[in-house]
């Protein structure tokens, strides 16, 4: 029997070569995004595996969507949630900021709270969030982006527990990418970029063999400690 996963944002960057390395790996895929052209894209190329709904996070909808979505794929194995949104807001403007709450929280919260009641009645299922090395600490760009993605990996670990006290087959993977090469990397200051499917195949193996935490590439994880660790004085520098 094929197995079965969602990819939550799966129009473009990482999100879209996960669901492509997927569906080449057997798996039938549900995909999402707002961008409808490009799901059907996605159907086109497997379209014997892929099912989609087309809808924003940031809706009212996000539960419905995705039990049609486990409907029509027969079941639900695997949940990756990788839309997200990181705007520079240097001016701190409301509506960017806006934005990136009702993604990367308020949206983010809905669906992984979903997935984990879902995999908990079943008895089983693997949630990966792909959230930043970002969430290791406040940055002045984009304070909103920081701290959403601060939530998302401290949920996830909160997520982690509960699966292992609840005592039932669920991993929970928070995943940790530096810079990634996709449209959403837009610094000028970009090092140690990780090219798109590079990082997509490192993060199927994390989720395959089930890891709690990755940083992508492994290099990250030397960034992630710098930023967690670096005193005050020394960060305001550079942060
Ligand atoms: N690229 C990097 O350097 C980097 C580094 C660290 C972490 N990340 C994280 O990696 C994840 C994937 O980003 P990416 O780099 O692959 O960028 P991307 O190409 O911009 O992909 C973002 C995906 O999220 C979806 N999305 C965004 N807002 C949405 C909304 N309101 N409703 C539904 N879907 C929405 C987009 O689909 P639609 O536009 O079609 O809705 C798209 O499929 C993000 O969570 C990001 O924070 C990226």
């Amino acid at each position: 029997m094929n197995r079965k996963i969602i990819i939550v944002g799966a129009t473009s960057g990482i999100g879209r070569r996960m669901a492509e390395l997927s569906a080449e790996q057997g798996y039938n895929i549900g995909v999402t995004g707002r961008r409808k052209e490009l799901l059907e894209e996605i159907r086109k190329k497997f379209p014997e595996q892929t099912e989609y709904e087309c809808f924003d996070v940031t809706g009212p909808n996000n539960i419905q969507h995705l039990e049609t979505l486990t409907q029509r794929l027969g079941g639900l194995d695997t949940l990756i949630i990788s839309a997200g949104i990181g705007e520079p807001s240097k001016i701190l403007d409301p509506a960017i900021d806006k934005v990136t709450v009702d993604t990367n929280v308020r949206g983010f919260t809905e669906i992984a709270n979903w997935c984990f009641n879902h995999f908990a009645s079943q008895g089983y299922g693997r949630l990966a969030v792909i959230s930043s090395v970002a969430a290791n600490r406040g940055g002045l760009h984009a304070p909103a982006y920081n701290a959403s993605k601060a939530f998302q990996s401290n949920y996830a670990y909160g997520l982690s527990l509960k699966a292992g006290r609840i005592n039932k087959n669920i991993t929970v993977t928070c995943i940790e990418p530096g810079f990634v090469a996709t449209k959403m990397a837009k610094s000028d200051k970009l090092f140690w970029v990780v090219p798109v499917e590079k990082a997509s195949r490192q993060i199927m193996k994390a989720i395959e063999n089930r890891r709690r935490k990755v940083y992508i590439s492994r290099r990250w994880w030397l960034i992630a400690k710098i930023l967690k660790w670096a005193p005050h004085w020394l960060y305001k520098r550079f942060g």
